[in-house]
């Protein structure tokens, strides 16, 4: 009943949601509102290392897999999330050992995910969040001990697994222009410079209703003019509780904003929800005192933010 969002997107970009894959498995309500919206999925959670690979060498693929049964049965792509993180490492991966088992556990790592899903994945976040605030590279366990070039060896692991696979880099913060937008571009065109297999940037877009990222629309255009596609990736609009008409309005606003940023680039591959419901959100665990940040509320009903996203397609 009513119009949907995958129905009305130019055929050249996808709309899709993070999935909770304890709803996929168990609420028809929520397989049905997905099926409908989207045409592209990212697993919220079950493609993280941590998750797939709880002991060494002992991986547990169900929900993963899950995921890209829906997937396929509705007609939807499947976009990878994410392969090397600073976060969701293993406990069993230990920081001490010497670099070279580090640099083998991570490889292992890269190549076991891509090659499984050869085929069946357009699009991975090689690296996920490696930038800091200020633009340099992110102090991490894998900054730290395999130095930067692990980001180049990431891209080129995952290309030799599935050399038809879309390849980004993801981040947060870096929508709009500032310092991690500069050292994130800086670092793209270095990538792209030395050949490194990188096809796409990805922004995560976890944002605040009453905080718009500055010129969205002009910083994606500058990462497309390096030869790369672009793609919102994690979107969300917070709202500080409780809401109220203004504050959705403002929320449906920036949603809509977004959409037009990456409708106006012509290389904007993917426009992704993280989560499309307000049943299931990272926001209230996260960042306590806010909440409300999808396009349904939590009985599933629409929010002004979907009618807004569908007023502008
Ligand atoms: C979040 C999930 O939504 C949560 O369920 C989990 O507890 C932590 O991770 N940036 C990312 C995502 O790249 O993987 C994060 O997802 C949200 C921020």
């Amino acid at each position: 009943s009513g119009p949907v969002l995958r129905a009305l997107m130019p055929s050249n970009v996808r709309i899709g949601s993070a999935v909770d894959g304890g709803l996929l498995a168990s609420d028809e309500r929520y397989r049905a509102r997905l099926a409908a919206d989207f045409n592209a999925v990212t697993a919220e959670n079950a493609m993280k290392w941590a998750n797939l690979e709880p002991g060494p060498g002992r991986h547990d693929w169900t929900a993963s897999d899950q995921l890209v049964d829906f997937a396929q049965a509705n007609g939807q792509a499947v976009y990878g999330h994410t392969l090397v993180w600073h976060s969701s490492v293993p406990s069993w991966v230990v920081e001490g050992w010497p670099r070279e088992r580090l640099r083998a556990v991570l490889r292992q790592h890269v190549t076991t995910t891509v090659s499984r899903y050869r085929g069946k994945v357009w699009a991975w976040d090689v690296v996920n969040e490696v930038l800091a605030e200020n633009g340099t590279l992110r102090d991490s366990l894998w900054l730290r001990r395999l130095g930067p070039g692990y980001i180049a060896d990431a891209f080129r692991w995952a290309h030799e697994a599935d050399p038809d696979a879309r390849l980004f880099i993801n981040d947060y913060g870096a929508e709009g222009r500032g310092r991690k937008a500069d050292g994130l571009h800086r670092l793209v065109r270095n990538l792209r410079a030395g050949g490194v297999p990188v096809h796409g940037v990805g922004f995560q877009g976890h944002l605040r209703a009453d905080a718009p990222p500055k010129d969205p629309t002009g910083n994606l255009r500058r990462f497309a003019a390096l030869g790369v596609s672009v793609a919102i990736t994690e979107l969300d609009v917070r709202i500080q509780l409780p809401t109220n008409t203004e504050k959705l309005l403002n929320q449906a606003l920036l949603y809509q904003h977004m959409l037009r940023a990456c409708l106006t680039v012509a290389t904007c591959e993917s426009f992704t929800v993280w989560g499309f419901t307000d049943a299931s959100s990272w926001i209230s665990s996260h960042y306590p005192g806010y909440g409300a940040a999808c396009l349904y509320d939590e009985q599933f009903r629409p929010k002004p933010a979907r009618d807004a996203l569908l007023h502008e397609l």
